[in-house]
């Protein structure tokens, strides 16, 4: 009778407990509804390669779109997620964009993605996010620049929040160890190796002068150069960048080897003390070795990452808007 009594009390226990699943998970539908290969299949059929056709356009005239596109959604997703706040302008009423952060002078591409809203627009008012085309042109960059192609999940939404100082923290700085780059992909839940898979996306773009004076001029507080970047290299940097350099708008490669190419010479180069940024060079280690000479596995390894950093914090179903302006909030 007892032993009755009681599974009767864990039979209603484990009804409650199934409701409440229930009940929850009914909650969270509209939250955390994930998104979709071929969101737009139904909706805009035409999106992917309309965004796909005009950054090859303008990437014939401009080789260096590809790296800045790429560089807008890495910007984007790392600072409070997926959500095109990257995109936002300043406006009356709210605290300075990300776009205004330190980070900002070299954040480029604006244009570009002004340009295929204005597009998607015309074909399918509101509907297409800004976010979503920020995922989808930074694969449409990596294989115009002749690296692999992965498909995009898509469903993102814009957010309306945007804020300088956010980036400021959540942006890894050139100047990081290889403890903070850790750290910093962490707390964006990226692992170690996410990391230096990533960071292999420094195969093509350039930095300014002022992102590695230090390395030649300063190295760790005193009046050396940064040992671990080979000599030659050092002094062919110098002459490029001169000590008065510090604000100059030069551009140096990240990958003095294959500029524009998307390969894997930018762990081949760690190899060989190229790295241009303090941040490259650090995390040249056993995992950076294997990814020289295994460039399938970096490509698959790549492609995996970055479907994870697009799945950043991600706003779908009812949250967010769909912006009709990517620099304004509706
Ligand atoms: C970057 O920020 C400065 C102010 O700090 C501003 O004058 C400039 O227009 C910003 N650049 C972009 C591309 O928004
Ligand atoms: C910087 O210099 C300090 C003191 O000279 C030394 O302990 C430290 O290991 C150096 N750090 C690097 C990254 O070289
Ligand atoms: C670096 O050079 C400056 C000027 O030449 C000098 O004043 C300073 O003491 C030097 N610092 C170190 C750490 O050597
Ligand atoms: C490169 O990596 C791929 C994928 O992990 C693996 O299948 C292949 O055996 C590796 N190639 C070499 C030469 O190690």
């Amino acid at each position: 009778m007892r032993v009755k009594i009681r599974f009767g009390k864990k039979m209603q226990r484990a009804w409650l407990v199934k409701a409440v699943v229930m009940v929850v998970a009914w909650l969270q539908v509209p939250l955390v509804r994930s998104l979709e290969i071929g969101f737009y299949a139904t909706r805009c059929p035409a999106a992917e390669r309309i965004v796909s056709r005009l950054v090859h356009l303008a990437s014939r005239h401009d080789p260096t779109l590809p790296a800045a596109l790429l560089r807008l959604h890495y910007h984007d997703c790392f600072v409070g997620g997926c959500d095109a706040s990257v995109l936002l302008d300043s406006a009356p009423g709210y605290p300075p964009p990300e776009k205004m952060a330190l980070s900002n002078r070299s954040l480029r591409g604006f244009n570009m993605v002004d340009m295929i809203k204005r597009v998607l627009e015309a074909v399918c008012p509101g509907t297409v996010s800004c976010a979503d085309i920020l995922a989808l042109s930074a694969r449409d960059a990596v294989v115009l620049a002749g690296g692999p192609s992965w498909k995009v999940p898509t469903g993102r939404r814009d957010g309306r929040l945007s804020s300088a100082v956010l980036a400021r923290i959540s942006i890894p700085r050139p100047q990081f160890s290889a403890v903070q780059l850790k750290k910093n992909f962490l707390w964006h839940g990226m692992s170690t190796a996410e990391m230096i898979v990533l960071s292999g996306a420094h195969t093509i773009g350039s930095a300014h002068c002022v992102s590695f004076w230090d390395r030649l001029y300063h190295h760790n507080f005193t009046n050396g150069t940064d040992p671990s970047m080979a000599s030659y290299h050092a002094e062919q940097l110098k002459k490029i960048c001169p000590i008065s350099s510090y604000k100059s708008k030069q551009r140096v490669p990240l990958d003095p080897i294959t500029p524009f190419k998307f390969d894997n010479m930018y762990y081949k180069n760690l190899n060989m003390g190229l790295g241009l940024l303090a941040s490259d060079q650090v995390i040249h280690d056993k995992l950076t070795s294997v990814l020289s000479s295994n460039s399938t596995l970096w490509e698959r390894s790549f492609c995996k990452a970055m479907v994870h950093l697009g799945n950043l914090n991600v706003k779908t179903g009812s949250r967010g808007e769909i912006r009709r302006n990517c620099r304004r909030r509706n």
